[in-house]
C-alpha cells in the first residue's frame, strides 16, 4: 500500500520505517527541511536500537522516502497518518495546534476523485477525532471523499522497533467500513490482534493505558516507602504481587519515578480532559504526587546520609529517562542533577547515550562535568547516584568502583544492584525500598 506519515518524530519515523519494512511504500513528511535532508542522507536524529538498519535498508529498496511536501505525500497515498507533536500546555491540557494545522493542510490538498483515510496516530485527548473531521470538512474545498480514523501508538522508547514489529494489539477506531478495511490491510503483515472501536474509545484507550501503567509505578513506589519504614523489601513484595497473573510483575519496578515525554504529559492531559468533561479523575493527581515525592524522598535520604550536600563531589550514572534511548526529556535523572547543583554539590555525570542531547538542549548546568566512562565519573566521588538502569552500569568492576571513590556511598535510584552483594563489597548502599540485608540472612538467600 502507499502510506504517508506526517511528522518524522519518534512515532512517525519508527512507524514509517516499520511500515516500509513489511513491504508498504512509505513517504514521511516533515516541515523541518534540515531533518528531511539528514534523513535523506541516512542520518537518523534519534538513537533507537535497530532503527538505523531498517531505515537504510528501506531507503535503499526505495520503499521509504522523505519530503517536506504534504501535497506530495497526500497525493500519492491512500492512507495518511498524522504523527505530529501534541505538547502540554502550562495547565496540563494538550496543545492541539499542530494537529489542527496539519488537518487544514491535508484538507487543502485533497482531490475530488481520491478517497483518503486520515489517521490520527499522535496521542490526543478523547473527542479530537471529531474536531479533525469537522476541520477537514470545513477546508475540503473540492468536496473530496475522506474518513478519519484513530490509531493510537503503544511503542516504548528503547524498544520501539520491536514493539512496532510485534505489537500486543492494534487499536483502530473508526465508523466507516471502507476506512476500517483499508486499515486492516495496512496492519495485515504484522499478524497482531486488532481491536476495532469507535473513534472516541480508541483515543481514550491510549490515555487510559498510559495512566494505568503510571498508576502501577506510583503504586509500587508508595509501597517502597512503606517497605523502607517497616524493614520490608520492595523487590520481594513486587515479586509476590506480580506472581498473581491478574496483576503481573511488569511495571512494578520501584525507583525514582516515571519520566519521559509520554507519561507525565499524558497523565496531566487525562486529568485535564476529565476535568473538562466534568468527571475529575482525582486518583491520577495522587499518582502524580507520589511520583514527585519519590524524587524528594531520594534527595532527603542523600541529605540524611551526607548531612550537607554543598561542595560534595557527587557522581551520577545515567541522564536519560530510561535505558537504551538518548532521550533526556522530562528525565528524573536530569532533575536530580539540577537539584544537586542548586544545593552546591559538584556533579560529574556519565550516560552512554544521553550526554550530547543534555548539553545541546541546555538541560543541565554548564558546571556539571560530563565524562566518558562510568569509572571516570566516580574518581574521588563522595557519593554515587545511579539514576538510570543502563546494563553497562550493572557490569562494572565493583572493587574498582570502591577503590576510586573517596567514600563508598551508593544511592541506587533504580535498584540495579543487590544490597547484600554491595555490602559484601564494602559499600554503604541505599536502594529504593530495599531491605538492608547481608548474604547470611536466610530468608533472602
Ligand atoms: C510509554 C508506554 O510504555 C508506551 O506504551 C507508550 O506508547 C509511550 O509511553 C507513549 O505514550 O508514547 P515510554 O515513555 O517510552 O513508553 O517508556 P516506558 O518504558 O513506559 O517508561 C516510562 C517511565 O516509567 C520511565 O521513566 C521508566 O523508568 C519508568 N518505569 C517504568 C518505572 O519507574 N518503573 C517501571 O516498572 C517501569
Amino acid at each position: 500500500m502507499n502510506l504517508c506519515i506526517i511528522g518524522s518524530g519518534y512515532v512517525g519515523l519508527v512507524s514509517g520505517a516499520c511500515f516500509a519494512e513489511v513491504g508498504h511504500n512509505v513517504i514521511c513528511v516533515d516541515n523541518d527541511q534540515r531533518k528531511v535532508d539528514a534523513l535523506q542522507a541516512g542520518k537518523i536524529p534519534i538513537y533507537e536500537p535497530g532503527l538505523e538498519e531498517i531505515v537504510h535498508r528501506n531507503v535503499a529498496a526505495k520503499r521509504l522516502h522523505f519530503t517536506n511536501s504534504i501535497e506530495t505525500g497526500v497525493d500519492g497515498s491512500e492512507v495518511i497518518f498524522i504523527a505530529v507533536p501534541t505538547p502540554p500546555q502550562p495547565d496540563g491540557s494538550v496543545d492541539l495546534s499542530y494537529i489542527e494545522k496539519v488537518a487544514r493542510e491535508i484538507a487543502g490538498v485533497l482531490k475530488k476523485n481520491q478517497y483518503r483515510v486520515i489517521v490520527d496516530k499522535s496521542t490526543v485527548p478523547v473527542k479530537t477525532g471529531e474536531k479533525v473531521t469537522e476541520t477537514i470538512k470545513r477546508y475540503n474545498r473540492h468536496g473530496a471523499d475522506f474518513d478519519v480514523v484513530s490509531n493510537p501508538e503503544f511503542l516504548r522508547e528503547g524498544c520501539a522497533v520491536a514493539d512496532l514489529m510485534a505489537p500486543d494489539r492494534i487499536v483502530i477506531g473508526g465508523n466507516s467500513d471502507r476506512a476500517l478495511a483499508l486499515m486492516k490491510k495496512v496492519y495485515e503483515p504484522f499478524n497482531a490482534p486488532i481491536l476495532v472501536t469507535d473513534i472516541n474509545s480508541a483515543e481514550l484507550i491510549k490515555h487510559a493505558a498510559n495512566s494505568f501503567l503510571a498508576l502501577k509505578i506510583s503504586y509500587i513506589n508508595a509501597v517502597s516507602a512503606i517497605c523502607e519504614a517497616s524493614g520490608a523489601d520492595v523487590e520481594k513484595v513486587a515479586d509476590g504481587i506480580g506472581m498473581d497473573r491478574r496483576i503481573g510483575r511488569n511495571f512494578l519496578n520501584a525507583g525514582l519515578g516515571y519520566g519521559g515525554s509520554c507519561f507525565p504529559k499524558d497523565i496531566a492531559a487525562f486529568i485535564a480532559i476529565s476535568d473538562e468533561l466534568g468527571v475529575p479523575f482525582t486518583l491520577l493527581k495522587e499518582v502524580q504526587r507520589i511520583n514527585r515525592d519519590q524524587k524528594e524522598r531520594f534527595l532527603k535520604s542523600m541529605r540524611d546520609a551526607l548531612w550537607v550536600l554543598r561542595d560534595k563531589k557527587i557522581a551520577v550514572w545515567g541522564l536519560t529517562f530510561k535505558p537504551d534511548t538518548d532521550d533526556v526529556r522530562c528525565s528524573v535523572a536530569i532533575d536530580i542533577v539540577n537539584d544537586l547543583v542548586k544545593e552546591g554539590s559538584s556533579v560529574t555525570a556519565y550516560d552512554p547515550k544521553g550526554m550530547e542531547k543534555a548539553r545541546e538542549f541546555k538541560l543541565i548546568s554548564d558546571s556539571v562535568k560530563l565524562v566518558n566512562s562510568p569509572l571516570e565519573a566516580i574518581d574521588g566521588a563522595e557519593a554515587l547516584i545511579i539514576a538510570t538502569e543502563w546494563k553497562e552500569f550493572a557490569n562494572v568492576d565493583l572493587d574498582e568502583v570502591k577503590s576510586r571513590m573517596a567514600t563508598p556511598l551508593i544511592f541506587d535510584g533504580r535498584n540495579l544492584f543487590d544490597p547484600a552483594t554491595m555490602h559484601e563489597f564494602g559499600f554503604i548502599y541505599k536502594g529504593i525500598g530495599r531491605r538492608q540485608t547481608t548474604k547470611a540472612e536466610p530468608a533472602l538467600a
